[in-house]
């Protein structure tokens, strides 16, 4: 990813909003939505491994090294429709998303699959809404782009929220089609329309 161009754009500053939890006399954090850099990388690396260890969340069963996942990360752009952000909480990359092939043959590049995972640390206090809702925002702008999919291992209530509350419908739901930690897991699938891809009309 070419680190001079991803500095200048998304670096919108807001604030969560909701802040469970938060003693009165805390300050509020400072929560940047911008695209990812080079230097992101290794807390990318750490914040996913976290889930594919411990959860059935990712059904990637292996943590990748920093190296292992450069050509991942190189695989994103700062235009077009394969883009990863992150979040910063108090200067602290906190989670990211991303947008990314939903399936290489030709005829689906106008619909990408997106995710995004927060430290578990920063769940349930709006880091998430706002985050995703920063990467499809940049989605609806792309043209050429059409439709953006979600896919959720069941159950995970928080992600199908945030999917609903921010355009998906639940189009169907695999059943048992992974199998990790010795048992067998449904997949939830989330679709949403985007608005810069209408072809023919
Ligand atoms: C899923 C995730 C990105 C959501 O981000 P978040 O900051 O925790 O969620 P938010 O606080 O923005 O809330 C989003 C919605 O989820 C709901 N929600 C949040 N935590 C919840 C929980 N534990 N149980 C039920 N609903 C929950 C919120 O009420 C909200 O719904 P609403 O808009 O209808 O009120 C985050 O929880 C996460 O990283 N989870 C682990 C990784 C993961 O599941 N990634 C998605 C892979 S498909």
């Amino acid at each position: 990813m070419d680190q001079q161009k991803t500095l200048v754009t998304l670096t919108a500053q807001t604030k969560p909003d909701k802040d469970v939890g938060r003693p009165d006399n805390e300050p509020m954090s400072d929560v940047v939505n911008r695209p990812a850099v080079a230097a992101d990388l290794a807390r990318i690396v750490e914040i996913y491994n976290h889930y594919i260890e411990n959860t059935p969340i990712s059904f990637e069963t292996e943590p990748h090294d920093v190296e292992g996942r450069r050509a991942w990360f190189d695989g994103f752009a700062t235009t077009g429709p394969y883009r990863l952000l992150v979040v910063e909480v108090d200067g602290s990359v906190t989670g990211f998303a991303s947008s990314a092939t939903f399936n290489p043959r030709a005829a689906y590049s106008t619909s990408v699959e997106t995710s995004v995972y927060l430290d578990p640390a920063a769940t349930g206090r709006g880091i998430g809404t706002q985050l995703y809702a920063a990467l499809l925002t940049e989605l609806d702008k792309e043209p050429g782009l059409h439709r953006a999919y979600g896919g959720i291992s069941q159950p995970n209530p928080a992600s199908n929220a945030l999917h609903e509350r921010l355009g998906f419908r639940h189009v169907g739901t695999f059943r048992e089609v992974g199998y990790k930690f010795d048992r067998y897991w449904d997949v939830a699938r989330y679709e949403r329309e985007l608005a810069g891809g209408e072809r023919g009309e």
